[in-house]
């Protein structure tokens, strides 16, 4: 890490494998930061607890998460990579932010609403306060730039009037320690690319998720070459040819996303793959975006697969990691507690 550069910091869950809409909306752009930014990246495993997992299987996926950002590019030398609880920042800060955030506010959460389902009585409280910790975790480093996909925006803004509320509640006691008035960065979102929401393949209305039971649904970068290239031939689509323009993306949300998937592969704006595909059939388009697909997602795969047979290497990472991280975040707790009134 270099002093002076600006802070990144995002987090994954590892509740189950990690799929196209992962890479897309945000491990690729964790990676491309790194040339010009000091990155934290995190696996999330206390936010992976807010809906029950079964503790051998959060093991594993703590691993696979942490094995697919090494595979897709990111240094933990350079950079951090590590698992959330190892670090008591976060949970010692989110039960702060537990006391900052407003019910009201925790209640206007669309992703609670659509994970508590209809059984809202039954949901675990953790899954309310949920992104009081992702706020937390941002903030335990002061980072400034979040790369999220577009689902996290919400989260995002929360962490905001987190940090706002904060810097405003306390502010004759953050004076009185002589800190920065703005204590707590205003941090910004960083939603980019042509895939900020890569949608299912069997329903272009819905997100692509790991916690859709049909695993024809999403490309999982564990995938081989024969899956990946099978879920793109079987992928919805409708009986129209590719448009030539955007706005005939419109209302066709199946093709708009196949368009946007081959586009962030191949590191182009959708309008580029217009120009080469307009006026093709779907049976043109298929599997020149399997070819392509087999081409990014194979390499990575394959290294996953060689990390999986390495897992005393993957805790190793991430057991540095989180030493390094702690470091960090040690001298911003230390003002915290000052700031809050705790003695000590
Ligand atoms: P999660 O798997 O919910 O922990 O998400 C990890 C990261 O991937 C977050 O930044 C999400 O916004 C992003 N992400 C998850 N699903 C998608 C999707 N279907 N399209 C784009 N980004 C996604
Ligand atoms: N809530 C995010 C998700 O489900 C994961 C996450 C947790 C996160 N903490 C974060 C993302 C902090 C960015 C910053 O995708």
């Amino acid at each position: 890490m270099s002093a002076g550069l600006q802070r990144v910091f995002s987090g994954v869950q590892p509740t189950g494998d990690l799929h196209l809409g992962n890479y897309l909306g945000a491990i690729k752009n964790f990676v491309t930061l790194q040339d010009t930014h000091d990155c934290i990246y995190c696996v999330v495993d206390m936010h992976a607890l807010t809906e029950w997992q079964d503790p051998a299987a959060l093991v594993a996926n703590t691993r696979e998460v942490t094995a697919g950002f090494l595979a897709s590019g990111i240094d933990p030398k350079s950079h951090i990579v590590f698992n959330q609880s190892q670090v008591s920042a976060h949970a010692e800060l989110a039960w702060i932010f537990n006391c900052v955030a407003r019910m009201g506010w925790l209640n206007r959460m669309t992703q609670f609403k659509e994970k508590a389902g209809k059984n809202r009585e039954n949901a675990s409280v953790g899954l309310f306060t949920y992104p009081n910790l992702m706020a937390a975790d941002i903030l335990a480093y002061k980072a400034t730039h979040v790369p999220v996909g577009e689902d996290q925006k919400q989260h995002l803004e929360l962490a905001r009037d987190i940090a706002q509320k904060f810097n405003n509640d306390f502010a004759s006691s953050i004076q009185a320690h002589g800190l920065a008035e703005t204590f707590f960065p205003i941090t910004e979102p960083l939603i980019t690319g042509p895939a900020t929401r890569v949608m299912s393949l069997r329903d272009g209305s819905k997100k692509m998720s790991k916690s859709d039971p049909s695993d024809m649904s999403r490309i999982n970068l564990t995938d081989d070459r024969d899956t990946i290239a099978k879920k793109i031939r079987k992928a919805k689509t409708d009986p129209l040819n590719i448009p030539s323009e955007e706005n005939g993306l419109e209302a066709r949300p199946e093709a708009d996303n196949l368009v946007g998937i081959f586009a962030a592969l191949s590191n182009q704006p959708r309008g580029e793959v217009l120009k080469q595909f307009g006026g093709k059939q779907f049976s043109e388009f298929k599997p020149a975006l399997a070819e392509l697909a087999v081409e990014v997602l194979g390499p990575i795969g394959m290294e996953m697969a060689r990390f999986a047979d390495d897992p005393g290497y993957i805790d190793g990472v991430l057991n540095n990691g989180a030493q390094r991280a702690s470091e960090i975040a040690a001298p911003i707790m230390r003002d915290v507690r000052r700031i809050v009134g705790y003695i000590g």
